[in-house]
């Protein structure tokens, strides 16, 4: 059962679904919330699709445990892979995952219905946001690309600047180099990572292109399922925020706090074995 006192769970690989968090607290300030990076397996992005499953599985169960009133799927690869089955192991407790709200986002910023997804090898095999594009909109053409060295440069805090935007035009500069017909008008920062190097990832790819990021359209749906299962809180004190880490805290806290946009300390994350469960 779940009940509205509960907390928020939200689940990533490792820090980066702290953009998701940030959404969500904005919209939602009186809510608790437990937020679980997966540090010890990050990255989620290189890893199979049955050990992605495997791994969200562990972390979806463990927060269960702990007590949570809706879990949110903060990382785009678990998402990808496997928000149909943790929706079935989850019940009756919601589950919210970030592919489909950034689809929608795409779809009703776009004006030609062609969109460039960059995100994870993992998130590109499934083809997940194409899926989700095409049950909006048959006709859209997507294209995805893997940028798995945008996470690498995200954690070390390099977002910015010359190494960033030559990794970028590495991986997308064959999009302005070429006649690929007409081109497409969004961008969907399909990865937890990616909002660190939206600058970069613009600079490449030029001013006619929409950068779509799920991070806000995701906190929206969580506000909407809450207020569908009326499962918001009645509370009127600033909410709580835990973090967890699988292993890390130093870490965790010093590239956490790149993405939360303020100083995180050591003491202030806690390391779980998720295991145990
Ligand atoms: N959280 C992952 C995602 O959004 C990126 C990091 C990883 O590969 O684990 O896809």
């Amino acid at each position: 059962m779940t009940n509205s006192a509960l907390p928020i769970g939200i689940f990533d690989s490792g820090v980066g679904g702290i953009t998701v968090l940030k959404e969500i607290r904005n919209r939602l300030p009186h809510e608790d919330i437990i937020y679980l990076g997966d540090t010890a397996r990050l990255p989620y992005g290189t890893k199979s699709t049955s050990t992605v499953e495997q791994y969200a599985e562990g972390a979806a169960k463990f927060l269960l445990k702990r007590g949570i009133k809706i879990l949110v799927v903060a990382c785009n690869t678990a998402s990808a892979v496997a928000l149909k089955s943790l929706t079935e192991r989850c019940f009756p407790v919601p589950v919210v995952g970030v592919v489909k709200p950034g689809a929608n986002k795409a779809v009703v910023e776009s004006d030609n219905q062609r969109h460039l997804i960059l995100a994870t090898e993992a998130t590109t095999r499934e083809l997940a946001y194409t899926k989700a594009i095409l049950e909006l909109e048959p006709d859209a053409v997507c294209q995805e690309i893997a940028c798995p060295m945008f996470v690498a440069l995200a954690e070390e805090g390099w977002g910015e600047g010359k190494i960033a935007v030559s990794v970028a035009d590495k991986y997308l500069g064959f999009f302005k180099d070429q006649d690929h017909g007409p081109a497409p008008d969004t961008a969907i920062l399909g990865c937890t990572h990616f909002p660190l190097l939206r600058d970069s990832i613009s600079q490449v790819l030029g001013e006619g292109i929409k950068i779509i990021d799920s991070a806000s359209t995701s906190a929206e749906q969580v506000v909407e399922v809450l207020r569908e299962y009326k499962l918001k809180s009645d509370k009127t004190a600033v909410g709580r925020v835990e973090f967890l880490a699988t292993e890390g805290v130093e870490r965790f806290a010093r590239v956490g706090g790149n993405f939360l946009g303020t100083q995180l300390s050591k003491d202030d994350i806690e390391v779980v074995d998720i295991n145990l469960f």
